[in-house]
């Protein structure tokens, strides 16, 4: 009897003891759910609030990062591919002729609207007091229309900094004396 009693006994103890660990769980469960996917939620929303931002800021010229740093390791070889590209409207020789496009011999230096004789964009002949550095130059080949609004330079962009650097070593290449790197 009092065998079977202490087995009661430690029966209930064992029973009481699982109750209270389920409650613990459901307790505890309750405690950190709705802090789950409350992170969840903040993350998710943070990671598609950056995405949009970038998509948003992309067409804009301030989202384009500098060329300067990529220069030293460009490739004027690859540029000079990237440059056929360009083939259909301007020349790149020493005195080559002005097609749809101005000649671009001696481009990295010079004043914007740089070619005699050339019918520029007033966009362009507005600029004409700044002169193509390496990120002037970048920042119109990756967007011209962004770049200069108005422009008369049919051309979507390059979007790739990699390409541009290329093909801006190349465009450096086009002069009796290159104009130092950056
Ligand atoms: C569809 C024709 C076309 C293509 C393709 C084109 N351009 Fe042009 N480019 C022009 C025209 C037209 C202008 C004059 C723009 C103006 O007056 O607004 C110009 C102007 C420029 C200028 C400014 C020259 C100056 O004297 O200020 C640069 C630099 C230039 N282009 C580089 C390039 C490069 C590099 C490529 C190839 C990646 C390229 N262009 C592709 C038509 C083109």
């Amino acid at each position: 009897m009092s065998a079977s009693f202490e087995f009661n006994k430690v029966a209930a103890a064992v029973l009481t003891a699982g109750i209270v660990a389920m409650g613990a769980g459901f307790v505890g469960r309750g405690l950190v759910k709705p802090h789950t996917p409350e992170k969840n939620v903040i993350g998710i929303e943070a990671a598609e609030g950056t995405q949009t931002a970038a998509a948003a800021a992309e067409p804009a010229a301030a989202a384009i990062e500098p060329i300067g740093p990529l220069l030293a390791s460009a490739d004027p070889k690859a540029g000079e591919a990237i440059a056929k590209r360009c083939t259909a409207c301007h020349t790149f020789d020493k005195g080559g002729a002005n097609r749809v496009g101005p000649n671009l011999w001696g481009i990295v230096g010079a004043k914007h609207g740089h070619a005699e004789g050339f019918a520029y964009s007033d966009a362009l002949k507005g600029m004409s007091a700044k002169p193509w550095d390496y990120e002037e130059i970048s920042h119109f080949i990756a967007n011209p229309k962004a770049y200069a609004p108005g422009t008369k330079m049919a051309f979507a962009g390059l979007r790739k900094a990699e390409e541009r650097a290329n093909l801006i070593a190349y465009l450096r290449s086009l002069a009796d004396s290159p104009v130092p790197l950056p």
